[in-house]
């Protein structure tokens, strides 16, 4: 491995975004590197890696923004982004760092949408603007904090540039749904978008997406968590008129989604296969979580009556990652944003039509997570239980009303289907807690364990 490629084996599993954590990297290659930005010798530039870490035989692809800049020349802002000190491209030794902490940096990465220098050239890295969108520069970018599974640069109350972090060949997601749904009230406005030609593919790779910023808005997990916490303080908090809204917006944007991109009805057959997908799930899962393997039972009898739904099931493409984090609230209603999908799975798996009712059962274990949040780490009081379960059931009938009234399909109706997708989903999260969150594995457990121990519902 080159010095940089050592430096970068280091650094890249201390990155919030580095979705390979806990496996010891064996190597990293530096697969390609543009330069983007170049103040000269004397100045700073930035270099965009697609980086591939190999892990227990497996590589990955990732994409570094890298800041360089002459020895001891870093200002003191940018210590704590230093990466090291090493050659780039065969050069003399540069001080390497993160380069979306860098505002002159971030600055002139935007301006390259205005430049239009690479327009249309391939092997190179190209800054598309989608038409009628005007991309002026606006100062620099500043990097969002929070738990964030990619790397989101804000532009004033202008832009927001979205670096993808995991790279897979191929158009992004978010860029495809973000473009198909262009012109809707409930997305944020795509503007344009970065993309590369990874070295054996023919078709260009996203490498980042630009979209209006949405002002004044707050994110639906800390509208809704702060809710539960005034109901469980004492105070009078209602958010049902808030889940309807979210719910006929969700409705809304599949009907968008099922117009504009390709729909299809899953045979019987298909269904079934699902759900043998679900049961090896949850044996899998049951082998991990002992306290999983005692509701599997009644679990199992769920998945079993959805391989029995004999009507078509449609499907169509549908958000793939929905929950209260991927939504926010200014004052003119629900936007939704990050149709990316799960990051970590190969972007043509995420590009399956699937039904949408999965993003029903998304956002309500969501509801059950907002709830259940408040009361992790606190002692057991069965009457803040019960005032969190009654926020949750009211929350969710009212999304799946304005679901309904928004046209979407009437999970009244399709009970069947969505309790086997909840199910699949808190199996999930199950997994995803035992190794990542253990203090919060009852919340999955417990939304499993109450709805295991209802009778069956109909439908
Ligand atoms: N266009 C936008 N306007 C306002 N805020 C945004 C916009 N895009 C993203 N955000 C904020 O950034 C957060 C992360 O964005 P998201 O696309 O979900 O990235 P990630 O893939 O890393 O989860 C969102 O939850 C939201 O708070
Ligand atoms: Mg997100």
């Amino acid at each position: 491995m080159s010095q940089l490629e050592e430096l970068l084996a280091v650094w890249l599993p201390r990155q919030r975004w580095f979705s390979g954590k806990g496996i010891p990297i064996r190597r990293v290659r530096i697969e390609s590197r543009y330069t983007l930005v170049s103040a000269g010798p004397g100045g700073p530039d930035l270099n965009v890696l697609v980086v591939q870490a190999g892990q227990r035989g497996t590589n990955s692809r990732y994409q570094v923004l890298l800041g360089s800049r002459p020895p001891r020349s870093l200002p003191p802002h940018l210590a704590r982004s230093a990466i090291g000190v090493c050659p780039v491209a065969g050069g003399r030794p540069r001080v390497v760092y993160d380069a979306a902490h860098d505002p002159q940096l971030t600055a002139l990465l935007l301006e390259r949408f205005t430049s239009g220098e690479e327009g249309g050239r391939r092997g190179r890295v190209r800054f598309r603007t989608l038409p009628g969108a005007e991309v002026r520069p606006c100062g620099e970018g500043r990097l969002l904090t929070g738990e964030q599974s990619n790397t989101s640069l804000v532009y004033g109350r202008d832009y927001v540039l979205k670096t993808f972090r995991r790279l897979w060949p191929g158009r992004n997601p978010d860029l495809e749904l973000n473009m198909a749904l262009s012109g809707s009230p409930y997305v944020a406005r795509p503007c344009g978008w970065i993309e590369a030609d990874l070295s054996g593919h023919t078709t260009p790779t996203t490498l980042a997406l630009l979209q209006t910023f949405v002002p004044d808005a707050t994110d639906g997990w800390l509208l809704a968590t702060e809710n539960v916490r005034r109901l469980l303080e004492g105070e009078d908090a209602d958010f049902g008129d808030e889940a309807a809204r979210l719910g006929h917006t969700t409705a809304q944007v599949h009907s968008s989604l099922a117009r504009a991109l390709p729909t299809d009805v899953l045979s019987p057959a298909s269904t079934a296969e699902l759900a043998d997908a679900m049961v090896e799930r949850l044996a899998m899962a049951s082998a991990e979580v002992p306290e999983l393997a005692e509701h599997a039972p009644r679990v199992m009898e769920a998945y079993a009556d959805f391989a029995k739904v004999d009507e078509p099931l449609p499907i169509q493409r549908i958000h793939g990652d929905y929950h209260l984090g991927q939504v926010i609230r200014p004052d003119s209603g629900w936007v939704l944003l990050d149709f990316e999908g799960e990051p970590t799975v190969p972007v043509r798996e995420r590009q399956r039509l699937s039904s949408p009712l999965r993003d029903v059962a998304g956002m309500l274990r969501s509801f059950d997570y907002a709830a259940g949040y408040l009361l992790v780490g606190r002692p057991h009081d069965p009457e803040l239980t019960w005032a969190a379960r009654d926020w949750v059931r009211r929350n969710r009938d009212a999304f799946c009303r304005g679901y309904a009234d928004g046209g979407g399909a009437d999970p009244d109706k399709h009970l069947t289907v969505l309790r086997a997708f909840e199910f699949d989903k808190a199996v999930y999260e199950v997994l995803y807690e035992a190794h990542n969150r253990p203090d919060w594995l009852r919340v999955p457990l417990e939304s499993i364990a109450t709805a295991a121990g209802a009778p069956p519902v109909p439908g």
